[in-house]
């Protein structure tokens, strides 16, 4: 029987590969070797590249250290989208095994492109990150997130049969089918959102499952923001640990991050595949590591798309290695600036409105928020869920609760509404805390 993935401490000074054991010296230098080479392959196959460089008067010969990467310009989505769809690849299109893209709610999807061997240091990197949350060959792994051109289901996939594992490739969806084959097939580790786990664990309940008793030993979340709190409700609730991923599609998919079972410290980024900074999101400046920031990704091996200084629109800060020396932190991302709520003046996240929720009894992890307007002033309306079992007096009281919450945490006044348990719109996939019923061409 595989060991590990039993939780707490099991995977103590074992790594996946070699490379995770590499000296903080030894890491720097592995990846000036390669972002001198990114660059030059960025700036000699992508005219965007070229064009963006020149512009500045910058030259991929001009880095010679790590340091020297803040004079090359940064890349932002609009750009991605502008060369859709193949505008940004840097190799001929038969070299291009495979391509994912974003949904494309918010305008033109990006397109991203991966050659033979970005498909396997991206297996690689999600093998690392399963072994960090405790999996081991052997393991099954039921896969919920989504297949298709969103990056989950396929990116943990494979990473999951490179380790060794036997994969359940699940999708989202047909929630009362999962509950019955995570029954059957007896997983030890599920990867998928956090909203959507929730999600399965009402469906447990439904079917008088008790959701404590499964084969599950090892949950690992991500693609959306979670809170610690939501990590308390969802080990104690299923009796597993909780551990974060983190990635996107623009820089590879899951896998760019991920945090260690023995530490729960925040998540270790793969630094041989990924140059991490964090900028001051207003005027781009380069923050020191500890500093509170947007998260800027470089590729360092990428072949088939190259992304340079990538603004992510992430906000969290780095932190020193622990689990792996050499690898920087990042702490767990507190928002996307997308999603930040400019209320009265200040600036507000869902995932604070999270915590504060999910410390409330006799509601349940459930909640929404509803922007209106009233006049010329928005107004906000935390919409939480009652769990079943609570009684009138609670539910009354956590009205309140709520409200002083988000006055005296965040500072800004809100309306409550706690509404009856199975009311609100369970996630499949990426949830979405935010309504805006704000009249249009207003905001
Ligand atoms: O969500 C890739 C992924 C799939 C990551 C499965 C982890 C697990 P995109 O659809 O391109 O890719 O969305 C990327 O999702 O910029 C963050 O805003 C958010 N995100 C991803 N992981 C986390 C996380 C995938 N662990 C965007 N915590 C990113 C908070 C996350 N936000």
């Amino acid at each position: 029987m595989p060991e590990a993935a039993t939780g707490g401490g099991a995977t103590g000074g074992e790594t996946f590969d070699d490379a995770e054991r590499l000296s903080p010296e030894a890491l720097r230098e592995l990846q000036l070797t390669r972002l001198r080479a990114s660059l030059q392959h960025a700036y000699d196959h992508v005219p965007f590249y070229r064009e963006s460089f020149d512009r500045v008067g910058v030259h991929p010969k001009d880095c010679r250290s790590l340091g020297d990467l803040v004079r090359f310009p940064f890349t932002v989505k609009d750009d991605l989208r502008s060369q859709y769809p193949f505008g940004m690849f840097a190799v001929p299109k038969e070299r291009v095994r495979r391509i994912h893209a974003s949904s494309g709610t918010t305008g033109r999807p990006t397109v991203v492109g991966y050659t033979e061997r970005d498909l396997s240091h991206w297996a690689d990197v999600v093998a690392r990150s399963l072994y960090a949350a405790g999996g081991r060959p052997g393991h099954t792994v039921h896969i919920a997130y989504g297949y298709g051109l969103f990056t989950g289901g396929l990116g943990a996939h494979y990473g999951a049969e490179r380790l060794g594992c036997t994969v359940v490739p699940a999708s989202g969806g047909m929630t009362s089918r999962q509950v019955q084959i995570i029954q059957d097939f007896r997983p030890e580790i599920i990867m998928v959102t956090p909203s959507y786990m929730l999600t399965l664990l009402d469906e447990f309940e439904r079917q008088g499952v008790d959701p404590r008793a499964t084969s599950l030993k090892v949950g690992v979340f991500g693609a959306e923001p979670w809170t610690q709190e939501m990590r308390r409700e969802i080990e104690e609730r299923f009796a597993i640990d909780a551990v974060d991923i983190y990635g996107l599609s623009e820089v590879m998919g899951p896998g760019v991050a991920q945090e260690c079972v023995e530490t729960k410290d925040g998540l270790h980024i793969w630094e041989d595949h990924f140059y991490p900074e964090v900028v001051d999101p207003i005027t781009g400046e380069v923050l020191p590591d500890g500093e509170h920031g947007e998260l800027v990704f470089t590729s360092l091996t990428k072949e088939a798309m190259p992304v340079v200084r990538y603004r992510t629109r992430d906000l969290t800060r780095l932190l020193p290695g622990t689990a792996r020396a050499a690898f920087r932190r990042m702490e767990k991302v507190t928002g996307r600036s997308d999603d930040m709520i400019i209320l009265r003046g200040v600036n507000l996240f869902p995932a604070q409105v999270e915590e504060i929720v999910l410390r409330t009894p006799g509601v349940a992890p459930h909640f929404q928020l509803k922007l209106t307007r009233e006049g010329r002033l928005d107004q906000l309306t935390v919409r939480a869920e009652a769990r079943p079992d609570a009684t009138s007096e609670e539910r009354t009281a956590a009205v309140g609760m709520i409200a002083r919450g988000v006055k005296d945490g965040i500072g800004v006044s809100v309306a409550v509404e706690i509404v009856d348990p199975e009311t609100l719109e369970r996630s499949v996939g990426k949830i979405k805390r935010i309504v805006d019923a704000r009249p249009r061409d207003t905001h």
